[in-house]
């Protein structure tokens, strides 16, 4: 456990605010993620409202999560959403072709999205159907829960019981056009998306609406470059990138009783985000040198093989310290690329993929990336303090990868805050943070961490794994903190102000 160089952290007044929205969430039309998780119906014995369980509720207030994006992934492409209005026992049935076969009742629809994210004081992030849905169907969702004035569209809202427009900024014109969304080459979707973005209208919303490309797929940088070459700006606010650590996409591994090996393999797939943003950038920087146009990185995380005995198209993984490794150093990265990274999406909220959240019945628990979010809520549009360093390494088996992750930020109050991740899984790397440019006279810290690396909360222990108060830190010389951090952990440093 050696130091490296010091840590600088410095205050740069040209740097970027963090955008609070790289703190977005994702719910799919998948699994036990609206139905049975979010939404149990209100006749539900468990506490809710309009049929969206509270303790979810609470929990991501919690969060403060800054937007949702829904209803999907695949789903969205699938998704007629003048099926999910009106009375619910009159809603036509519809199959989820993509996750797992299984009839849905539409029960789940726009108001009660749209309601929820009013809830949770959350924007919403629609994302279109441009796989099987028409132009005009998109340009009628806009005008339905957008339109303040009299139209066919805000009409029929009226009639479903909404007075007020929500007034939906957020929108994705497709997802996945390159695969599930329609197998498109990156050619033809820059068209498609010029002809549908070109229909939705964006009166009565501040700014116009906010409008997303369907990405690349980790390294597809020939997309990104098509898709900032083909459409013009004034259509693109937005170009997603989705990006999975995955080990193998036919052999994933466990969610929990994982090997080092398969850990490693997963903080490189994390690490693997730096190098994918920055490439992506560069071709937008390319056509795009004033920035005008964002990186929405709308789909990460971390994917397994479900839990033994769960249906394999519900994909319920569990959630453990690994993850919330994959958490800081993916949050950090975005962080640090804040200039360009405006908005991102963890892959998923509740009961799929990398969750917050997972609910048996009655029972919920909040998993370790829940914690790590809610430690880095203090960097929600917060200014960037640009940090240079040496990482020590963490090695195995011949190859290497950064041990540490940092990225600082002061608020709009003055407060300093700096997220450190030791990803090593076995050994406490010991760093000095030079702290002189920022005249800080005292500091607190706050870490995750646990036993294990697998080590996860169950609805039996649903607290085993939380944020503690962190001593193990002091002033060495004048301005400069040593810190030890321990294996596997997510420490948040903060100025006491
Ligand atoms: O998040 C699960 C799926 O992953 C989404 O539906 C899709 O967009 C991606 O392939």
């Amino acid at each position: 456990s050696q130091a490296g160089t010091p840590i600088v952290v410095k205050p740069d007044a040209g740097a970027p605010i963090i955008n609070k929205h790289i703190y977005g969430h994702f719910a799919e039309h998948l699994g036990r993620c609206i139905y049975g998780g979010f939404y149990v119906g209100d006749s539900s014995t468990i506490p809710n409202t309009a049929g969206v369980r509270n303790d979810i509720v609470n929990a991501l207030k919690e969060l403060e999560i800054p937007n949702l994006r829904w209803p999907g992934g695949c789903f969205a492409d699938t998704y007629h959403w003048k099926d999910g209005i009106g009375p619910k026992e009159e809603r036509p049935t519809i199959v989820n072709q993509w996750w797992g076969g299984v009839t849905e009742d539409n029960s789940f629809g726009t108001h009660d999205f749209l309601n929820l994210c009013e809830l949770l004081n959350t924007e919403p992030y629609l994302a279109g159907n441009v796989g099987s849905g028409t132009v005009q169907e998109l340009a009628d969702w806009v005008q339905y829960v957008n339109f303040s004035g009299t139209s066919p569209m805000s009409d029929l809202r009226k009639e479903n019981g909404r007075e007020e427009p929500w007034k939906v900024k957020y929108w994705g014109v497709g997802n996945e056009a390159w695969g599930c969304g329609g197998h498109m080459r990156a050619e033809y979707y820059a068209d498609v998306y010029r002809k549908y973005a070109t229909f939705m209208s964006g009166a009565n919303i501040e700014g116009g609406l906010y409008k997303v490309a369907s990405g690349a797929s980790s390294n597809d940088y020939h997309w990104t470059e098509v898709i900032m070459k083909n459409v013009p700006h004034h259509l693109l606010q937005g170009v997603a990138l989705h990006h999975y650590s995955v080990i193998d996409w036919n052999n994933k591994g466990p969610a929990v009783d994982f090997q080092e090996e398969h850990y490693f393999k997963i903080m490189q797939k994390a690490w693997e985000m730096e190098e994918l943003v920055s490439k992506h950038v560069a071709i937008m920087d390319k056509y795009d040198p004033e920035k005008k146009v964002d990186l929405i990185v709308d789909e990460w995380g971390g994917w397994y093989d479900v839990e033994e005995g769960t249906n394999p198209g519900f994909l319920y993984q569990q959630n453990t310290m690994r993850d919330a490794m994959l958490a800081g150093v993916t949050l950090n990265i975005f962080n640090n690329h804040a200039d360009r990274v405006k908005m991102a999406n963890l892959a998923q909220a509740v009961n799929v993929l990398q969750a917050v959240i997972l609910t048996d019945e009655e029972k919920m628990l909040l998993t370790p990336t829940y914690h790590v979010m809610k430690m880095y809520k203090v960097h929600h549009d917060a200014q960037l303090l640009p940090v240079t360093f040496d990482s020590p390494e963490y090695s195995l088996k011949g190859e290497s990868l950064p041990a540490i992750s940092v990225s600082a930020s002061r608020g709009k109050n003055g407060q300093v805050h700096i997220s450190l991740v030791n990803i090593d899984a076995a050994k406490t790397n010991a760093v000095e943070i030079d702290l002189n440019s920022l005249g800080i006279k005292e500091l607190t810290a706050t870490a995750l961490t646990s036993e294990k690396l697998q080590d996860h909360n169950t609805f039996d222990d649903p607290e085993k794994i939380k944020p503690a108060p962190f001593k193990n830190f002091k002033m060495s010389k004048k301005g400069v903190i040593k810190i030890e951090l321990p294996p596997f952990s997510v420490v948040m440093l903060e100025e006491v102000k």
